[in-house]
């Protein structure tokens, strides 16, 4: 039975570059730099979509030559909060393009039995609730990590939440929209599905054990 999820919700990075990029990802022979190097590049292309609609105000400015009426980010300010671990592999590359942006950190690990979502960690910036935050996990599986972090996102007073993924399952696509009725999540990649482990198919294997050498 196919999965269905409101996929005016989603938006997927189809850029050729970013889909190049991703394929060598996915490939068993790249080793952990050339992962981590790609997981931090596809962030950075995610983070220029999730930030298309800033808004802007006017500002009056002098070039060398003449005044003119030119543009600057008017606020909201933004957080990167990365779920640990392989979150934190994204999070240069969102920093690469808002460097300004506070950093938070969710600590959520996944029982390898139940595939349930643990959490062990959390520390978010005090004015969550005034920043856009970008959420950034490379696997979005079954959803339950995703939704759990939500969860406790929106329990902290977040407002504004987008969620940064690599490669998704429409099941993950599917728990995390249903749990959480305001995100919105980017991502490269909708795969097939998953396998009886819950790992993404073909997806790119245990993304935390290849940014981290830990496999
Ligand atoms: C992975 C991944 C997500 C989660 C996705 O983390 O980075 O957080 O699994 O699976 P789900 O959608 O089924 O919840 P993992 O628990 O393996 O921890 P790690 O990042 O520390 O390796
Ligand atoms: N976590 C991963 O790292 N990969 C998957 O495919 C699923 C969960």
């Amino acid at each position: 039975m196919s999965v269905t999820y409101d996929a005016s919700r989603v938006t997927v990075v189809d850029h050729p570059l970013v889909q190049h990029k991703l394929s060598i990802l996915r490939d068993k022979q790249t080793g952990t730099k050339q992962f981590r190097d790609l997981v931090r590049e596809l962030a950075r292309l995610e983070t220029y979509e999730a930030t298309r609609d800033l808004p802007l105000e006017t500002v009056r400015i002098s070039t060398p030559i003449g005044d003119t009426d030119a543009k600057r980010l008017a606020g909201p300010k933004l957080a990167v909060i990365p779920i640990l671990r392989a979150g934190l592999g994204m999070v240069e590359g969102a920093l690469d393009l808002v460097p300004d942006a506070r950093i938070g950190h969710l600590g959520m690990y996944r029982d390898e039995t139940t595939h349930e979502p643990h959490e062990y960690y959390a520390k978010l910036p005090s004015d969550i609730a005034e920043r856009i935050c970008l959420v950034v996990d490379p696997m979005l599986a079954t959803g339950g990590s995703a939704a759990a972090a939500l969860q406790y996102l929106r329990a902290q007073g977040a407002r504004d939440v987008r969620y940064l993924s690599i490669v998704a399952a429409p099941e993950g696509l599917a728990c995390v929209l249903a749990a959480d009725p305001a995100v919105h999540i980017y991502t490269c990649s909708v795969d097939e599905g998953l396998n009886e482990d819950a790992y993404i198919v073909p997806g790119l294997g245990d993304a935390g054990d290849r940014i981290f050498g830990t496999l």
